[in-house]
């Protein structure tokens, strides 16, 4: 039998390290699982879309324990308070004790909620995230942030809390479809525009090839955005400074989300529209080349990426939105700009008649 190939990045945060396995097949692999499993009894927790696709496949790798599940339904909309009682339910039903595992099979929404459930259940049990999203593979399963949404606030309520590991299989993202696949490329051009130049370059270069899913291609694409994101998660855990780069385009996009109604645009649809506005931003304020803006506002559009917003969102509703971020301290709203492609920085210096001609500019489109 052919041996799987498992490229293992780790994420260095002490004694809460973990690796990050990427592979092809890795799901049936249960010995990558049962090394990160302490108790007796795992939780799946996955969706009804991903449960009759991977939930077997899954469930088998874990043989061996008492292996239970509970499938949510699909959909931002549903990543609130009341869904996520429906793990605990789960949890209590099947008299699951503090040494249980909970295993988060989905993307980022399931990875978010099983997360966040694993910190509350019983102050704190071990979970692993098996993302099945580009998205998710290269962004959400990494670095413990874990939330639901409130009707006020994108991923207002929630923890930092590490998984033990995660396992992402590549050859889950063949059933993925392919607005979904673009609404992962967002987040992979992210990591080239905050710090990564050169990977920049690379999917300038080779968008198309992902686009086709070519599987050397995507394969080095998740990497090198886990490489990037394991860095700047090692170096700020609970986002006191560089961790907030990786939020760009996010303060526009999360108001773009919650205000059509969550699960209208896709996350990373949101967040692509929302970096052009960072980008334009930052070009007004006289940082970006005017260059820089059309190749960032190319790559996307290449990335079959909405580079415009909803047209039905006032700029009022997204200053109202944007209000409440996270990055707000005292009042004032921060914002993740650029300098250049491949360099971020995080700022209150600018004038909000700039951000609002961005905006009203972004709606007038
Ligand atoms: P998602 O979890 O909603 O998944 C997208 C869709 O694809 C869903 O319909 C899902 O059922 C389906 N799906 C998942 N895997 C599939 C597969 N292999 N084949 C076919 N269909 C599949 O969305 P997402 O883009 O993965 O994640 C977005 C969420 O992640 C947002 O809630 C966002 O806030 C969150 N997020 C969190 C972080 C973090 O650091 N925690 C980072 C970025 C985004
Ligand atoms: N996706 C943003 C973060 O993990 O910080």
């Amino acid at each position: 039998m052919n041996k799987k190939i498992i490229n293992t990045l780790n994420v260095d945060l002490k004694e809460r390290s973990y690796p990050i396995y990427i592979g092809e097949g890795l799901l049936c692999e249960s010995g990558l699982f049962k090394r990160h499993i302490e108790g007796q009894q795992v939780m799946v927790v996955t969706n009804e879309t991903i449960a009759p696709l991977y939930l077997d496949t899954c469930l088998d790798a874990l043989d061996g324990f008492q292996r239970e599940s509970v499938v949510l339904p699909d959909g931002e909309q549903y990543k609130t308070l009341e869904i996520l009682t429906k793990i605990f339910d789960a949890l209590l039903e099947k008299r699951f004790d503090r040494f249980a595992t909970v295993v988060a099979l989905g993307g980022g929404v399931i990875g978010d909620m099983a997360g966040f459930a694993a910190a509350c259940y019983q102050r704190g049990v071990p979970f692993i995230q098996v993302p099945t999203t580009l998205l998710s593979q290269v962004d959400s399963s990494v670095g413990g942030k874990t939330a639901v949404n409130h009707p006020l606030g994108k991923n207002m309520i929630g923890a930092f809390y590490q998984p033990r590991c995660v396992v992402a299989d590549t050859q889950t993202l063949d059933s993925l479809p392919d607005r979904e696949l673009s609404a992962g490329l967002a987040e992979v051009i992210k990591y080239g525009l905050i710090r990564d130049e050169s990977f920049f370059l690379w999917l300038e270069q080779n968008i198309d090839t992902l686009l086709a899913r070519d599987a050397t291609a995507l394969a080095y694409a998740i990497e090198r955005s886990c490489i990037n994101k394991a860095e700047i998660v090692a170096a700020d855990e609970k986002e006191q400074g560089v961790r907030a780069l990786l939020n760009l385009g996010h303060t526009f996009g999360h108001a773009i989300e919650a205000g059509v109604g969550y699960g209208k645009w896709l996350h990373g649809e949101a967040v692509a529209a929302g970096t052009v506005m960072a980008a334009e931003m930052s070009c007004q304020l006289g940082w970006l080349e005017e260059a820089s803006v059309v190749r960032i506002t190319t790559l996307l559009r290449r990335a079959r990426l909405p580079i415009n917003g909803p047209p039905e969102l006032s700029a009022a509703q997204y200053l109202e939105f944007m209000a409440v971020d996270k990055k707000v301290i005292a009042g004032k709203l921060r914002l993740v700009l650029l300098e250049k492609i491949g360099k971020a920085l995080i700022t209150s210096d600018f004038s909000p008649k700039v951000l609002e001609r961005v905006i009203d500019a972004a709606c007038a489109r």
